[in-house]
């Protein structure tokens, strides 16, 4: 049986951290499907469509495996995809005892939910200090992203 893994986020935009946690995942499942999702506690930048065009063009880039699939959920709850897609396993990274505190309370719901367990995953070190919201700031103010972010990220928003 394959095992089917789902790594989702708002990805506003994607960031050499996701990207890390991205290709870390998809060594250890047979699929793994990255999922824009809207996050209703923050405000986007990015039209979903965008995020998910330029996730694709960072993963092929950047020479990640084949068994990564790339979409969006706006419907309902994150394990509604999981259950329509046949995925048991969440992937979360994890950079800091803040991530912790923030991912805790929705790998339990969704484990409460459907039975969805959630993994994180400890990403490059390098990468600890990066965050897409980060990146939204030095952007929106004329700073340069590209040490942040895949090289079709930075081009887009050198475009805004
Ligand atoms: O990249 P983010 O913004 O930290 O990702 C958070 C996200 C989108 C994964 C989270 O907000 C989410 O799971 N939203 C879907 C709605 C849902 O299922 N909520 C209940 C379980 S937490």
């Amino acid at each position: 049986m394959s095992r089917i893994a789902v790594v989702p986020g708002s990805f506003d935009p994607v960031t050499l951290g996701h990207l890390d946690v991205i290709g870390r995942a998809a060594g250890i499942f047979d699929e793994l499907h990255v999922l824009v999702v809207h996050n209703p506690g923050k405000t986007a930048l990015l039209p979903i469509a965008q995020r998910v065009a330029l996730l694709e063009q960072s993963i092929a880039e950047a020479g990640l495996p084949g068994n990564i699939t790339v979409t969006s959920w706006s419907v309902g709850l994150l394990v509604d995809y999981c259950t329509e897609v046949g995925a048991s396993v969440l992937v979360k990274g994890i950079r800091s005892q803040v991530d912790v505190a923030y991912e805790t309370p929705m790998a339990i719901v969704n484990r409460n939910l459907a039975g969805v367990e959630t993994v994180f995953l400890l990403p490059n070190p390098a990468n600890a200090y990066v965050s897409s919201s980060l990146v939204r700031q030095v952007s929106a103010l004329g700073g340069d992203v590209s040490p942040y972010v895949p090289s079709a990220v930075s081009a887009y928003l050198a475009t805004k």
